[in-house]
């Protein structure tokens, strides 16, 4: 898979060299390429924002420089994304949708956001990441490629813990212990400890489905 990002903060995306999405970049499993839309103005101080017509607070980034970036990167089968608190909410449903495509163009919108023209014109679909306000669409970029990067193949070592984690099945992940078996006085629960592997699935769908039961009992009833 191919991801564009497309921004006014380049230097914000060192996070994705890290850990496993740095490594996924590394061996090939996915290519990340990072815009900076200043680039494309063609403003002599390169300015990218301006105020929004009809009066109000703040600036909208300006409609050349980004057309001119997205045109730069854009190719047949590209799904152009616009981050934003004003799009549907990721979820890993949504995730899963998106690890199918082969190229995705992410747009990071700042100040007061992106002029509309844009969003009519290239963008396929909005993303929010949740109900709150960020300054910039640079953090909800990085957290769509790091749910996504998990998902493609040969990326995690231990593509079967998919099956149970969080959200699959629509439930929440049972609790989860390592060693030692007893610290400071607190220890882990016998069954896990037993050997006794039909007990052990047996308490932990239990454990997940208490949990989720108290915890997000909306997603039983997507069940
Ligand atoms: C301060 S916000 C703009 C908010 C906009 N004026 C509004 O009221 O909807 C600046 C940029 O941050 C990004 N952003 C902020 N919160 C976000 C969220 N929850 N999910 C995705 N992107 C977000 C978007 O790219 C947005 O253009």
């Amino acid at each position: 898979m191919k991801i564009d990002i497309l921004t006014l903060f380049p230097n914000s995306f060192a996070p994705l060299n890290e850990s496993i999405v740095g490594r996924a970049k590394d061996n090939g499993k996915i290519e990340i390429s990072i815009t900076d839309i200043r680039t494309f103005s063609k403003d002599k101080h390169k300015k990218c924002d301006d105020t929004p017509y009809g009066g109000g607070e703040g600036m909208v980034m300006t409609v050349q420089p980004l057309w001119d970036a997205v045109s730069s990167v854009k190719k047949r089968n590209s799904h152009i994304i616009y981050l934003t608190p004003k799009g549907e909410t990721l979820t890993q449903q949504k995730v899963e949708e998106l690890k199918e495509k082969k190229h995705l163009v992410l747009i990071c919108g700042h100040y007061e956001g992106i002029d509309q023209r844009i969003i009519d014109h290239f963008v396929d679909e909005e993303i929010s990441i949740g109900d709150y306000v960020l300054t910039g669409g640079e953090l909800p970029a990085m957290v769509l490629v790091d749910a996504v990067a998990r998902l493609l193949p040969n990326v995690l070592h231990n593509e079967e813990s998919f099956k149970n984690e969080t959200f699959a099945n629509s439930l929440l992940e049972y609790p989860q212990y390592s060693k030692p078996a007893e610290f400071k006085g607190m220890k882990v629960p016998d069954v896990l400890l037993s050997g006794n592997h039909q007990e052990i699935d047996k308490w932990r769908k239990e454990q997940s489905e208490k949990l989720t039961a108290e915890r997000r009992p909306d997603l039983l009833k997507t069940k």
